[in-house]
């Protein structure tokens, strides 16, 4: 008998993301080759016509894991039962919009979608945001979901990781699976602070292999940190592909566990970890296994690191502030 199937709910589900999102969940890319899934796909009204093709899309794949699909516009019956929910689905930053402009518009979208996972949602629900803006529009869902542990939410960073260990791998002249351990701190925006002074390549510091300050500081930071606005500029719409699969990443890793011997970045609710203020949603170095994390701890900041890890703190504590005084969050 096959095994009951884990129910996935993504929303945005017509969207851009979306697109890329759904036939790699489907595929089994996310659960495993054995794990059967049931995606149940939320969109606001007018785009349920355009989910209604993205699904018929999915039917003519035949995808062997996919039991079943389900599509609506109210949050409550399609998050019941839910074992994951990966909330894509937000108002995109456009050419020349600011993230801070973000906060308001997706305010509403988090706060509804937070009460409705957290009256309808299956016990062991995990939650996963990419929608921006990320870290505090997971803030938001989690301040509006008292029932569901604060760990069970966390922020997509996984793709600044990625984007990290990629611009690395071309500096250094190696692939990208001979790093480990790198670490995107902070906020999913261009605050964040991408750290390769505890990173490996080929069990090498990663810092020391490199050995070029300036171009950690002055190209490679700002690089990882400023890809999503490049990606905007000259795509004309905000990364797709790679951030659906920077989705999938995150996803599985975090229910199935991190790789032996590194560590992965995800933004989790801060214990006061490294100095940044308890309750935000921070990016840290985290070990995950079966659907937990685990910050990674001890490990020394240079003053230089912890300029850029308080840097990033300070806009998410602006951010929090924001959406408190809007009365998104107590
Ligand atoms: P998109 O505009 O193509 O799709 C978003 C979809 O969300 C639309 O189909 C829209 O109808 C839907 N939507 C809006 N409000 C909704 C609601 N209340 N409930 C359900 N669905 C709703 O955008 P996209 O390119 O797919 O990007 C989605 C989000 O992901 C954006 O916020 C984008 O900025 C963000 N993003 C995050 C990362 C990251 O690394 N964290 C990377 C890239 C993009
Ligand atoms: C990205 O990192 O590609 C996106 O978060 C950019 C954006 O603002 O949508």
């Amino acid at each position: 008998m096959s095994p009951t199937p884990v129910k996935v709910a993504v929303t945005g589900a017509a969207g851009q993301i979306g697109y890329s999102l759904l036939f790699r969940i489907a595929s089994g890319a996310l659960l495993g080759p054995d794990t059967p899934v049931e995606l149940r796909l939320l969109e606001i009204t007018p785009a349920l016509g355009a989910l209604e093709g993205v699904v018929m899309e999915l039917d003519d794949c035949a995808f062997p894991l996919l039991s079943k699909v389900e599509i609506g516009d109210d949050a409550e019956t399609i998050f019941d039962g839910v074992n994951l929910a990966l909330l894509v689905g937000a108002r995109p930053r456009t050419k020349g919009m600011e993230r801070g402009d973000l906060l308001e518009a997706n305010g509403a979208i988090f706060t509804a979608q937070g009460k409705a996972l957290n009256k309808v949602a299956a016990d062991d629900v995990r939650i996963g945001v990419t929608g921006n803006p990320a870290n505090t529009n997971a803030l938001i869902a989690m301040s509006n979901a008292p029932d569901i542990p604060r760990e069970r939410f966390s922020a997509l960073t996984r793709l600044d990781h990625n984007r990290g260990l990629s611009q690395l791998a071309k500096k250094a002249g190696v692939t990208v699976s001979e790093i480990k351990k790198l670490t995107i701190w902070g906020n999913h925006s261009a605050t964040q602070y991408t750290d390769i002074f505890h990173a490996e390549i080929n069990g090498q510091n990663a810092a020391e292999v490199v050995n070029d300050q300036a171009w950690i500081a002055d190209t490679f930071i700002p690089t990882v940190a400023k890809r999503g606005a490049a990606i905007i500029e000259a795509r004309g719409s905000s990364s797709a592909a790679s951030a659906a699969s920077a989705t999938i990443d995150a996803g599985r890793d975090w229910l199935t566990g991190s790789p032996e011997g590194d560590w992965v970045s995800m933004a989790v609710v801060s214990d006061g970890s490294y100095g940044v203020p308890e309750g935000l949603i921070y990016s840290y170095p985290v070990i995950t296994r079966n659907g937990d994390w685990e910050i990674v701890q001890g490990l020394e900041i240079d003053d230089f690191s912890r300029a850029k890890m308080d840097a990033t703190a300070a806009e998410l504590v602006e951010e929090r502030d924001a959406v408190k005084a809007l009365g998104l969050i107590g």
